[in-house]
């Protein structure tokens, strides 16, 4: 649990780029978790303000406004207006869903570049930069293509490339190319604001390395004390451009804020207006020391929100720093990487019009599969299964049965001597306030993946119960036992509806509804039990199973998606190995190879590649090393006819004498496949 106690809590989601639709890896990445904490923590009855908004500065904004052949005050009105509608289908509890084109957050961004400017924190440098001169504008990074030097790929940006991925700066690009006319760039002097990340290490390395070693996901630390460990550079904190925040600075004419400078300040401004819109105080939410600041975001902006966002917060002086960054790895699509831009994707507005009331699904579905520690695996099988098999078999199934005989046996009538009906089993009880604690340990530690698992134990601890106590049947033979356990199930039902509020809010409200709860939220802690005489509703089923058809038609949607984009899918084409000399039919001849079969195999130990395996030949039974470990398992191979050359001089591999060779299939990509008759054949048998 917390080491310190907070009185605050301030959860801030990275803004999204309002450039176009955003997809469901989005949604498991950033904002998904985002919402689970911070509903948890009301539920907790803490004091939250969650803010998100729209980022809509930088060139990924302009860029599209080219390619949609439009003003960029068009695109982002057009996406801010699509993701706000997005996230509020599906749940996702913003306090605030703010923007970065509101003159509020554009007064706080300069403000805030104001205030370091004048303590001297900036370093002021003249560089060369790429300047298209038709177009006479300063190119931004990724208005600048060329060829990767690392990989050749012709159509590189200047910030990276995108098919080896590695980062470069413009200058690198081999043959540059301005976007904007296809001409080639002039480098030419500009001055820009340089935010010095190099003077911060000390207090960076105290901060988080020492200060967050024990509580920061791995994935995050290790991030962050490899950027550390590299060495820190001062960063640019202008840009050349028209689009975005102009640097209030005399003189400055042409440049603007760059993007990742005034999007964190956008977390602030939307606490801003969201003070003034609810009539509270923006400063104790981030600058009182016992406000906890948690960043959401995916692990491709850690290095903005742990290193250069702090250090802008920390140099300012008057905010406090994050407490936490639990940022999420990547979730892939059907086994590739999503990309809107490739049709890999399932667009959030998408899934809304092709799934119609199926939100809960699929924040149980990419909660279940987060990518907490690793990147994780987005399938419409496996969606599929867990709605069915765990949302409608475990979770649904409990909460209807005893809805259900609740209402066969007692007309939905809660009735008993006493005037409030409580839980009273001395088993139940225990084993609720267990995953009660273990619950509310993992969402304290931002383990939502298992919160969620542990909310499904009080299903299966329920479904266990009923199966136990067959109420169905003791209601003939001693309805005393029959009602006490069915009473108890309904409680569990309420403890059930309470503790997957924060992920399931529609099955949360349909449950309360049928329990007939007085109120539309059970808060943690709150005693959960019913008047004498409580009537019920009738009994709904929370979840319905997910068909075939739906997952099929889903799929083909998606290939259909990408192959619009990219075309027919073509075979993977077979690079070819060259072609060796001639040899002599006698050096042919000279060979011996006979079929043989694996009998033992095992890993040659301290090595990768090698298995050292026993071959009956049909001769004798001998010894061979074969590279072959990456490919095969050992235990996966006994039994396996194989073709090995059994006269080539015997020869020393790790101590092992290894005699003979087993002949593979390779492909150009380093695929092996062993060469085996199609048919048995005998041991010894002559391969030519
Ligand atoms: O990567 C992105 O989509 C950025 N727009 C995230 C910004 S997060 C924050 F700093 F505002
Ligand atoms: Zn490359």
């Amino acid at each position: 649990m917390e080491t310190q106690a907070y009185k605050r809590y301030t959860i801030t989601a990275a803004l999204p780029y309002a450039n176009g639709p955003k997809h469901i890896g989005h949604l498991a990445g950033a904002y998904i978790p985002a919402d689970l904490y911070a509903r948890y923590l009301r539920l907790k009855k803490r004091e939250v303000v969650f803010v998100c908004g729209s980022d809509e500065h930088g060139t990924a904004i302009a860029n599209q406004a080219m390619k949609e052949h439009t003003t960029p005050r068009a695109i982002i009105d057009k996406y801010n207006a699509l993701i706000k509608k997005c996230f509020e289908e599906i749940g996702i509890s913003f306090d605030i869903y703010h923007r970065t084109s509101e003159p509020i957050h554009h007064q706080t961004a300069q403000d805030f570049f104001t205030n370091l400017n004048d303590k001297g924190i900036f370093v002021e440098r003249e560089s060369e930069q790429y300047y298209d001169e038709r177009a006479q504008a300063f190119l931004a990074d990724r208005y600048i293509i060329g060829t990767c030097p690392n990989c050749g790929n012709e159509n590189a940006y200047g910030d990276q490339c995108e098919k080896c991925g590695t980062s470069l700066s413009p200058e690198e690009l081999i043959n540059p190319r301005s976007t904007l006319s296809g001409n080639k760039p002039v480098l030419k002097p500009t001055k820009h604001w340089y935010l010095p990340l190099d003077k911060y290490e000390d207090w960076l390395k105290e901060w988080i390395l020492k200060g967050h070693a024990g509580d920061w996901r791995t994935t995050v630390y290790g991030q962050c004390k490899s950027w550390i460990d590299g060495g820190l550079h001062p960063r640019a904190v202008t840009r050349d451009l028209d689009w975005g925040i102009k640097v209030p600075v005399q003189g400055a004419d042409g440049k603007v804020l760059y993007v990742w400078f005034d999007a964190p300040i956008g977390y602030i401004s939307a606490t801003k207006q969201w003070a003034i819109d609810n009539n509270k105080d923006w400063k104790t939410y981030w600058q009182d020391k016992e406000t906890k600041l948690v960043h959401f975001i995916g692990k491709d902006n850690i290095v903005f929100h742990c290193i250069v966002f702090p250090v802008m917060l920390h140099a300012h002086g008057e905010f406090i720093v994050p407490d936490n960054v639990p940022a999420n790895e990547f979730m892939n699509l059907e086994g590739d990487k999503m990309s809107t831009s490739r049709g890999w994707s399932i667009e959030m507005h998408e899934y809304l019009e092709d799934l119609p009331g199926k939100v809960d699904e699929l924040r149980y579905y990419l909660t279940a599969i987060a990518p907490e520690t690793a990147d994780s695996e987005f399938t419409w099988k496996d969606y599929q299964a867990r709605v069915n098999n765990e949302l409608v078999a475990i979770l649904g199934n409990f909460v209807h049965r005893i809805m259900i005989l609740m209402h066969k046996f007692y007309g939905g009538k809660v009735e008993a001597e006493t005037a409030t009906i409580t839980l009273q089993d001395e088993n139940l009880n225990n084993e609720l306030g267990r995953l009660y604690d273990e619950i509310e340990r993992s969402f304290e530690s931002y383990k939502f993946r298992q919160a969620q698992q542990t909310m499904m134990e009080i299903a299966r601890l329920g479904n266990r119960y009923l199966t136990e106590k067959e109420p169905w049947i003791t209601v003939k033979t001693n309805p005393e036992d029959a009602k006490l356990a069915l009473h108890n199930g309904l409680l569990l039902v309420g403890h059930l509806a309470c503790c997957l509020q924060p992920f399931l809010p529609g099955a949360a409200k349909k449950i309360l509804h049928m329990l007939n709860w007085p109120k539309d939220v059970i808060t943690f802690d709150e005693g959960i039990f019913f008047k004498n005489g409580h009537q019920l509703n009738p009994a709904e089923l929370p979840f319905e199973k997910i068909e075939d058809e739906l997952i099929e038609r889903q799929m083909q949607k998606l290939i259909a998606k990408k192959e619009a984009i990219e075309g027919p899918a073509q075979p993977a084409e077979q690079a070819v190995i060259p072609a060796k000399e001639n040899i002599s039919f006698d050096q042919f001849a000279a060979m011996d190879v006979r079929v043989g079969t694996i009998l033992a195999a095992e890993k040659v130990a301290k090595t990768k590649k090698l298995l050292k395996l026993t071959i009956d030949t049909g001769i004798d039974q001998r010894t061979v090393v074969s590279g072959i470990a990456e490919h095969y398992e050992p235990e996966g191979i006994i039994g396996q006819q194989v073709s090995i050359l059994v006269n080539l001089e015997p020869r020393e591999i790790k101590g092992i004498l290894s005699q003979g060779m087993i002949l593979m299939s390779e492909n150009a990509e380093g695929k092996l496949n062993f060469v085996s008759p199609i048919n048995w054949m005998p041991n010894g048998s002559v391969v030519r």
